[in-house]
């Protein structure tokens, strides 16, 4: 999909709408030269692993929204998802590095993430069944969803101190895991290896080095697995916060071929209790700061590894769920719009949006399914 200059359109005709006196501008758009070439399923959406306790202050906006028992029956969920023609649908979030897959040699028994006070992000381990990974599978077949899983790369490690974690990945429950999805014929897009581990991190940080060694090794075990597969599934890395130091690291110590994709995480609205929330939607100088980001990372995937190119992997605005009644109302489009613009000029091939439901930044309101009002419905006329 080259550069869409719909959405500049429409972003151009805003003003004019809300002025009390209408003035009307004219946009030339040459459509003759290409800036930048975006995949052909450039939106993305993305379905977490919160479970309905999860809580920001007094609110809990994510009812059963959780990958683990989000209401696949749901006819408005389907339809949703079907409007896109192929919409991409990245499995992932805080919690995914403390997934267990119920499967293979897995010793531990499986239960559902639990309140923990110590643990990461203040939940235990959480354990994701077959029975449920199958009823996801035919979900996301019956929708032609196409899926980005991201896989626990925490597991087998240790704290070291603080939020630094340490030792090499063990690969055996995530190996075993992709082994089964294989055997069941089901259609993985790509295999994300862990969220928000780079840089310092946001629960917990792991280095670069041993970030891109693991990467070697899922790397080997994903072309051994799908060997003589007809299609075999990208690998994307890492799913956190851009970092320039720990970035070209990881590309360095990972090497030629590795990595398909640089996944970046963007916030740029920061807290979602934030008070100036919707100003600093309204400001283009705070919304063209992620330009830099988008720049930067252009900037050293063409110095250092130009066989990957660039996601964003996760963005919903504004962290900690969002902003309530302003992630998920028209508002909120001034931000969205922007970034969808700003991230196709600079290269970036898929933008997944926080989130397809639950938070306060979902698509469709956590409990009706309903498309939030005035906002998501807009995006689909396009
Ligand atoms: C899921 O949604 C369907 C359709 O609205 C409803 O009939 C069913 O009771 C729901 N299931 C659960 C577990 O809430
Ligand atoms: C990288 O970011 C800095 C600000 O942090 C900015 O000055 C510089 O122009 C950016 N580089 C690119 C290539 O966008
Ligand atoms: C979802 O819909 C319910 C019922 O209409 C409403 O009370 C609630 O505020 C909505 N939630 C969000 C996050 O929009």
């Amino acid at each position: 999909m080259e550069l869409c200059f719909g959405w500049f359109l429409l972003v151009a005709s805003i003003p004019a709408i809300f002025a009390q006196d209408i003035s009307h501008g004219s946009i030339v758009v040459d459509g003759t030269m290409t800036v930048a070439q975006t995949d052909d399923n450039f939106v993305c959406a993305t379905i977490d692993w919160w479970p309905h306790d999860k809580c920001n202050y007094d609110q809990c906006p994510w009812h059963y929204t959780s990958v683990m028992n989000l209401n696949l029956s749901h006819p408005f969920l389907a339809k949703a998802i079907q409007a896109f023609n192929r919409l991409r649908i990245r499995v992932g979030g805080s919690l995914q590095d403390q997934v267990l897959y119920d499967v293979g040699n897995l010793k531990s028994p499986c239960h559902p993430f639990q309140k923990m006070k110590d643990g990461l992000f203040g939940f235990s381990k959480g354990c994701l069944h077959m029975e449920r990974w199958d009823e996801l599978n035919r979900f996301f077949k019956e929708t032609s969803a196409m899926v980005t899983f991201g896989l626990n790369a925490l597991h087998g490690r240790h704290k070291i101190k603080r939020s630094l974690w340490g030792g090499d990945w063990d690969s055996s429950n995530a190996q075993d895991f992709m082994k089964y999805t294989i055997s069941k014929g089901y259609q993985i897009d790509s295999w994300e290896f862990g969220n928000e581990l780079s840089g310092n991190g946001i629960g917990a940080h792991v280095h670069a080095d041993q970030y891109g060694k693991d990467l070697v090794n899922l790397r080997k075990i994903i072309n051994e697995l799908y060997k003589g597969s007809q299609s075999k599934p990208s690998l994307i890395a890492p799913g956190g916060f851009y970092d320039e130091e720990w970035f070209v690291k990881l590309l360095q110590t990972s090497g030629f071929g590795v990595i398909d994709v640089m996944s970046h995480h963007m916030y740029n609205l920061g807290a979602g209790v934030d008070p100036k929330l919707v100003s600093k939607i309204l400001n283009p100088d705070h919304l063209n700061k992620a330009a830099y980001t988008f720049g930067n990372l252009t900037h050293i995937i063409r110095r250092h590894g130009p066989w990957t190119s660039a996601w964003v992997g996760e963005s919903g605005g504004a962290y900690n769920s969002g902003g309530a009644h302003v992630s998920n109302t028209f508002i909120n489009s001034f931000w969205y719009l922007d970034q969808l613009g700003m991230a196709s000029k600079y290269h970036t091939k898929v933008y997944c949006r926080q989130t397809l439901i639950g938070g306060n930044y979902g698509l469709l309101n956590a409990t009706t399914f309903v498309p939030n009002p005035d906002y998501y419905r807009q995006e689909l006329e396009i």
